[in-house]
């Protein structure tokens, strides 16, 4: 039996992973992992943890790592669909039978079709219908001209919870499709029936880099609870991926990005001209939003809420923000209002006061010491030490030491303390920071000493630097979904060296063509348990790049001339108009890459 994609994505999405893990093992928080005993194998202490973003797991003790399906697999010792049934079964939901998976690409196309045509819909019940002059009056009410709202594609949905859906089955959309594409919701009280998903609310489509319309938020034009109401996660629709105005924003960036927190955030400032503005989709920031972003610009400006959900929201970012790479600033919005609602109180001046708070914005780290700041009454001398040695655990993190240094200085001076003081707190936690990094950089190195590695890919004792350039190409992949169907159209199978990598990335290229997604946490239908912690190994041991694309480039060049090399048995064995032919292939591969 086969299970369509499109349920198991639904499953993964509705399930935690920390959740289904900790029915049996007891998950501990340290840093932005989860530890704790590992259950397939014995031990003293934790060597075992969860990745909550990536959505793996993987013990560095004994090698075992997946995703959820993969983890109930081995601890319950069933196979693919029995893990599934069994994930399912424990939250709650019906597991389909029968349908064929490559249904979803051609679901995923109906649901894009779909969407744009309730994007149409909207905006004409807006733009031209009667019934959506309250909404209209509404978004000029709040000062958006009708340029933006064209540009933006706004829309209304009526009150009446059939128009919609009577519309998209009239052009020939089945209501399962509509369902699937969360427009259309179906009653559960046995009579089936079909109605809008959104009911009179303002309608704010959302778009992927091609300009797809992929999901729509809506907002309700009075008080009442939920304010935004969005589409839930549908095959096209990843919350955690997207960014609202991502689409505009990637060609207008010279250098950087505004992160802010709403829809009508991201409107007010690409209408004052700040068209790099970007939100996230309701949630916290991600780190594959952070590595999107990453791959436009090198800078991002965070212009939250000035309030202390916004404060929190900052600190989190940039926790995200950094690891990708990122420069970092961030605009403090004064008197607790969104930057919406600053440009609109300035009227005509509001462009040219935001840009200024722009230009202005401290970086990170003088925005995380002035905060720290706040909380200390620095005329105490208990405080000016709890202070300082706070402010040290930030200065301590920062990689460059010229950058450190800047800052002990500036901290000394303004204190008034010895400045080899303050150095000597602040080298302290830079070599905590090192053993750390010492202590990963370890842990990293296991994946190439693991003995199984060579048990399942006996090419690689040979092969190690294409090995290596195969792996590093494989782990990029199923980290960066843009990238991996750039890659797909760049390198073939047969240019693989070592079989067992080769093999991979044959079924990651099958999954790319069929339009289904590469990451860790999708693929553990196509491999054994004992591949998924092979895959999982991997990439937990992969060295992010800075460039994923042009990291990519490298080690496909690095593998092409590998590739291009006799084995020293070739060499040895061959006649000698083998030999030629040898030489001559050799020779069009060298010129083929150049
Ligand atoms: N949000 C959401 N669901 C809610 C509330 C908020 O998804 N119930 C998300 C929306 O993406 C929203 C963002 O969080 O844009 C920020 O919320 P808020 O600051 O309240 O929204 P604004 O865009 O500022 O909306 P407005 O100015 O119309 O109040
Ligand atoms: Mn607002």
């Amino acid at each position: 039996m086969s299970i369509p994609d499109e349920f198991i994505q639904e499953l993964k999405s509705r399930v935690d992973i920390e959740d289904v893990i900790s029915n049996y093992v007891t998950l501990k928080k340290s840093g932005n992992r989860l530890v704790g005993l590992c259950p397939f194998h014995r031990e003293k202490s934790p060597s075992f943890s969860v990745n909550k973003s990536g959505n793996y797991f993987h013990c560095f003790g004994c090698g075992a790592g997946g995703d959820i399906i993969t983890f109930i697999r081995k601890i319950e010792n069933v196979d693919y669909v029995d893990a599934i049934k069994i994930i399912a079964a424990r939250a709650g939901m019906d597991v389909p039978e029968g349908k064929a998976d490559d249904g979803l690409r051609r679901l995923k196309n109906r649901i894009y079709e779909a969407n744009r045509e309730a994007a149409h819909f909207f905006f004409d019940q807006l733009m031209k219908n009667p019934a959506g002059n309250n909404a209209l009056k509404y978004l000029r009410g709040r000062c958006l001209s009708d340029s933006t709202i064209v540009h933006f594609g706004l829309g209304y949905s009526p009150p009446d919870r059939h128009q919609l859906t009577n519309h998209l089955l009239s052009k020939g959309f089945k209501g399962e499709e509509l369902v699937a594409a969360n427009l259309v919701l179906q009653s559960r009280n046995g009579s089936g029936k079909y109605f809008d998903t959104f009911s009179d609310r303002v309608m704010f489509p959302i778009m992927d880099l091609k300009g797809n319309v992929i999901a729509f938020g809506g907002r309700i034009m009075t008080d009442i609870k939920p304010k935004y109401l969005n589409t839930a996660e549908t095959p096209v629709f990843n919350k955690r991926k997207n960014l609202f105005a991502m689409n505009f924003a990637k060609n207008h960036v010279k250098g950087q990005i505004i992160l802010v927190e709403g829809y009508m955030d991201v409107i007010a400032l690409h209408q004052a001209g700040f068209e790099t503005a970007v939100a996230t989709l309701g949630t916290a920031l991600t780190p594959e939003q952070a590595n999107k972003i990453k791959q436009y610009c090198e800078e991002v400006v965070i212009c939250y809420d000035s309030d202390q959900a916004g404060k929190n929201a900052t600190l989190r970012a940039i926790n995200i923000l950094r690891p990708a790479g990122l420069r970092i600033k961030v605009v403090h919005v004064p008197n607790g209002k969104d930057p919406d609602e600053f440009i609109k109180s300035y009227g005509e001046q509001g462009p040219s006061r935001y840009g200024l708070l722009l230009e202005q914005a401290p970086n990170d780290i003088e925005y995380r010491l002035s905060e720290l700041r706040k909380s200390f009454d620095l005329n105490n001398a208990d405080d000016k030490v709890k202070y300082l040695t706070q402010a040290s655990d930030i200065l301590s993190a920062i990689e460059n030491p010229v950058e450190r240094d800047v800052y002990s200085s500036k901290l000394s001076d303004d204190l008034n303390v010895q400045k080899k003081a303050m150095e000597s707190l602040v080298e302290r936690g830079v070599r905590k920071e090192q053993e750390r990094a010492y202590r990963e950089y370890n842990r990293q190195n296991r994946y190439n000493k693991m003995p199984d590695i060579i048990q399942m890919n006996p090419d690689r004792n040979v092969n190690i630097r294409a090995a290596r350039a195969e792996e590093a190409i494989i782990s990029v992949m199923m980290l960066n979904p843009d990238v991996a169907v750039k890659i797909s159209g760049e390198l073939k199978p047969e240019e693989f060296v070592t079989g067992f990598n080769r093999n991979i990335y044959t079924v990651l290229l099958k999954r790319l063509s069929n339009g289904l997604d590469v990451s860790i946490s999708d693929v553990s239908g196509d491999f054994t348990v004992e591949e998924m912690s092979m895959l999982v190994r991997l990439i937990d041991s992969h060295v992010k790049e800075n460039n994923p694309m042009s990291a990519v480039s490298t080690y496909i060049s690095i593998l092409r001339e590998e590739g291009a090399k006799l084995t020293p048995s070739q060499i040895a064995d061959a006649d000698n108009d083998t030999i030629m032919e040898l030489i001559r292939q050799t020779q069009k591969k060298k010129l083929g890459q150049s």
